[in-house]
């Protein structure tokens, strides 16, 4: 099979009513920059429905600055190559224009986008949230396909979905790491060779947290004390939080219990990186 390339909105949506019919369609709505993470996103989605579509969009709504926007990378080519290597059926990449034709309306958002990422980021879950509304009115999948790396995006975006698209399925996809752990991000390249070499002590503090919870530990200070130690180690870093969320949701956990989600942001070298890992038990 080929990947077909759309990048005039109306010729998708088009293509899309004939194919809609008794069809399980899966959405993987991304920026592009596509690696390992997304693929993996493209093969679950590919195991699990009839049409797999694609979006590639440079959201300017969700960027803090327009330097990070500007120096995001765009690599179409090999997004689509990708995109064919993992038998997605259409890629849509849209521009701007093309896709807010009339303007951008910016959604609200609610408590759930207000701490962590929402209050580094003003903003950022806005544009968020208005652009994959804005996707999903075009592609109205029967599943849209996320990462659990960004585990407030999912918050936020469920409870969008909860609102303004109930028919969708949001599927909760694993975080795909580097062989040192290192969550695959865009932004990794953005690292000096040093701190790519410091950056894997996130995703340990991450996993000695859980170690620690299963060891009999189910303090979340005393757990989050042992990771902020673990992160000073990293040199030039700044820690932005570490905190234990209860379950999938964005309140704190009191105690900490099987399926809670411990979440990590950390700066180096100016880079941004984000991860998180959930508590289960062996
Ligand atoms: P982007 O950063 O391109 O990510 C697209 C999807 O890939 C998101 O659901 C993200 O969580 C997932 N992803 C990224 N890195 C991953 C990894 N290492 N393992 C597993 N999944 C990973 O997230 C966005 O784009 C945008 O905010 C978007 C939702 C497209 C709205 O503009």
């Amino acid at each position: 099979m080929t990947t077909t390339l759309f990048t005039d909105t109306q010729q998708f949506a088009d293509w899309l009513a004939t194919k809609r019919d008794s069809t399980i369609v899966g959405f993987v709505p991304t920026m592009g920059a596509l690696h390992e993470g997304h693929g993996s996103l493209f093969e679950l989605a590919r195991s699990q429905c009839d049409l797999v579509v694609a979006s590639i969009y440079v959201n300017n709504l969700q960027f803090n600055s327009s330097s990070d926007y500007d120096r995001y990378p765009r690599t179409l080519d090999e997004d689509v190559a990708m995109c064919q290597s993992r038998s997605v059926d259409a890629v849509w990449a849209p521009s701007q224009l093309d896709l807010f034709p009339d303007g951008q309306q910016l959604l609200t958002t609610g408590e759930n986008a207000l701490e962590y990422e929402g209050r580094d980021r003003p903003g950022h879950f806005v544009g968020v949230a208005t652009v994959v509304d804005r996707l999903l009115s075009i592609v109205a999948p029967d599943r849209m396909y996320l990462g659990a790396k960004d585990h407030q995006q999912i918050s936020v975006i469920t409870s969008m979905c909860g609102q303004l698209h109930q028919y969708v399925n949001i599927v909760r996809c694993p975080t795909i790491r580097e062989h040192d752990g290192l969550a695959i991000s865009s932004r990794n390249r953005f690292l000096t060779q040093r701190g790519r070499s410091q950056a894997p002590i996130i995703s340990l503090a991450l996993q000695h947290m859980i170690e620690t919870w299963r060891a009999g530990e189910t303090e979340p200070t005393i757990l989050i004390a042992q990771a902020t130690s673990e992160l000073q180690n990293i040199k030039g870093a700044t820690v932005h939080y570490i905190a234990v969320l209860d379950g999938n949701e964005m309140q704190l956990s009191m105690s900490v219990k099987q399926g809670d989600t411990a979440i990590i942001a950390v700066s180096i070298d100016n880079v941004r990186l984000i991860d998180n890992m959930q508590f289960v038990n062996v």
